[in-house]
């Protein structure tokens, strides 16, 4: 997968991240490199992270940009969706992602009911997870109805990408996992769209739209556009690490494609090691001391 590209010599002075190595490493990948990436045609690539683990490997292995999602509700905390996950849950977890990389944008997501009363309490929150999680930029969902927000947080220096399409947060009012912006809904998509990129968002995440409409949306927007289950036609590709890596078990959307099987890895693993240990053959005298 090739690098988002270093646009000038200005980028080479730049600090390594003060928690994790004090040795020459990677550049930051920063708002401006999405957007050189858009005009040049490069792939953006993204994958949520809650940990410092997966955060040091999908930084390692050159992904772009972390998502501490607030699919932490789901694949962290346990909750059926994403509602009741709070900024208070999120923020060590933000933390945490934010000082094992070297290179990757970390973005902080707002979680459901931390921005939709208006602007001062959306700029409050998106201050608490560069304050207190040094994220590098947040994420928050809506498009028309979010333009206020989003535009109160840019103006005080935060970098935010939107997300449209469909946004977990509201699944209730959209009845459900729904394909969004087909038929007339397209219009409203790009509406959508439109209204983030006026807000000030670098980057806007569309979700579960059909492939020619996230291709239209993408062709009108000066800002890229990140697909989750949006096809071949957008700027970049965001998957949930757990759905990938085949961790969740179970039924995962259409356009997840899993690149590994880890539950069945962990499965294999805890089933020898309980084996081993209950026929005595763990710990062996290599694991024991004198
Ligand atoms: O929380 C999350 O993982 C997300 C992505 C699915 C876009 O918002």
């Amino acid at each position: 997968m090739p690098e988002i590209p270093t646009p000038d010599a200005a980028n080479a002075v730049e600090v390594q991240n003060p928690y994790v190595s004090a040795t020459a490493g990677p550049k930051r990948v920063r708002t401006r490199h999405f957007q050189n990436a858009k005009q040049q045609g490069i792939p953006i690539t993204g994958l949520t992270s809650y940990d410092m683990l997966t955060a040091q490997i999908f930084d390692q292995a050159g992904i772009d940009f972390l998502l501490v999602g607030d699919s932490a509700g789901n694949n962290v905390f346990g909750y059926e969706t994403t509602l009741p996950v709070t900024v208070d849950e999120l923020i060590p977890l933000t933390r945490a992602v934010a000082r094992a990389v070297t290179r990757a944008l970390v973005v902080a997501d707002m979680p459901f009911g931390s921005y939709e009363t208006g602007p001062s309490e959306a700029l409050h929150t998106a201050v608490r997870f560069m304050k207190e999680a040094q994220a590098h930029a947040v994420k928050l969902e809506g498009g028309v109805r979010s333009r206020k927000q989003i535009s109160r947080i840019v103006s005080a220096g935060i970098p935010v990408m939107g997300h449209i399409g469909f946004t977990p947060q509201s699944e209730h009012g959209l009845g459900g996992h729904m394909i969004q912006g087909r038929g007339a809904g397209a219009e409203q998509l790009i509406t959508d769209a439109l209204a983030v990129q006026d807000a000030g968002a670098f980057a806007v995440v569309l979700e579960m739209v059909p492939s020619g409409v996230a291709a239209e949306v993408t062709e009108r927007l000066e800002i890229p556009t990140i697909g989750v289950g949006a096809g071949p036609g957008v700027d970049g590709q965001l998957m949930v690490w757990t759905d990938f890596a085949g961790m969740t078990g179970g039924r995962v959307p259409r356009f997840v494609r899993q690149y590994a099987n880890l539950r069945s890895v962990l499965t294999d693993a805890v089933h020898s090691f309980k084996n081993d240990v209950d026929s005595g053959a763990y710990p062996g005298p290599e694991h024991s001391y004198e």
